[in-house]
């Protein structure tokens, strides 16, 4: 299975955000968490700063939104150029639409599950999808302890998607680590989000390397 890193800006130095785009070039997606202190109790940036990260053109943007009111801000994302847009399924009126939309606009298009949404009720719409986020931390800050409790979750998705012959991507994102990775690539999981893993890293570009390995081995 291939395997994509996905390093999230969250907690990097925002002053410097250029260059900390350029430390994790060698990556394959900037993951970028748009937060508005509704759907999680924290705020980061909106639609005007993810613009200019794609417009930066140093990495495609895997953007991740926790945001309530998906169905209204979604589809800007992808309109916006976002290689990839995920919407909380929580916060999404009609998912299916939604997921049509996103598509539409040429994006690839992910769910995103809480730890205490169950994966059970989506596998029919599995197909509406490019990935599914599987959240092993609570949404809302980086540098919480990895859910290892969340690890059957992926597996019962890569299952069902194997069942019903989609080519699902699946991303995990919360505490992924050098001591969490193996876990969630053995469970089923292709793309891996890392932000306190890379960041804080002496070097992150090398970090995102020893990742990679990790999560093929
Ligand atoms: C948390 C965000 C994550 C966060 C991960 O809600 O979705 O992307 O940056 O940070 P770490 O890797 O430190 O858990
Ligand atoms: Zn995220």
């Amino acid at each position: 299975m291939s395997v994509t890193i996905s390093p999230s800006i969250l907690n990097c130095d925002i002053l410097d955000l250029r260059g900390e785009l350029e430390k994790i070039s060698n990556a394959d997606f900037a993951h970028v968490d748009v937060m508005d202190n509704h759907f999680v109790p924290n705020l980061t940036w909106g639609l005007p700063v993810v613009e200019q990260i794609v417009a930066a053109n140093i990495l495609p943007v895997d953007a991740h939104l926790m945001i309530a009111d998906a169905d209204r801000w979604a589809p800007a994302y992808a309109e916006a150029g976002c290689a990839s847009v995920t919407f909380h399924v929580e916060a999404a009126a009609a998912p299916i639409r939604l997921a049509r939309e996103i598509r539409n606009q040429g994006a690839r298009v992910g769910m995103a599950l809480k730890p205490t949404t169950s994966i059970e009720p989506f596998e029919e719409i599995l197909d509406e999808v490019d990935m599914i986020l599987i959240m092993t931390v609570e949404p809302g800050f980086g540098g919480q302890p990895f859910l290892s409790s969340m690890l059957p979750k992926i597996r019962r998705t890569r299952e069902a998607a194997k069942r019903r012959g989609i080519d699902l991507a699946i991303q995990v994102d919360g505490g992924v680590s050098q001591q969490t990775i193996e876990q969630c690539a053995d469970a089923g999981a292709d793309v891996f989000v890392a932000g306190s893993a890379v960041f804080k890293a002496e070097d992150a570009a090398a970090e995102v390397e020893t990742l990679r390995t990790l999560a093929a081995s």
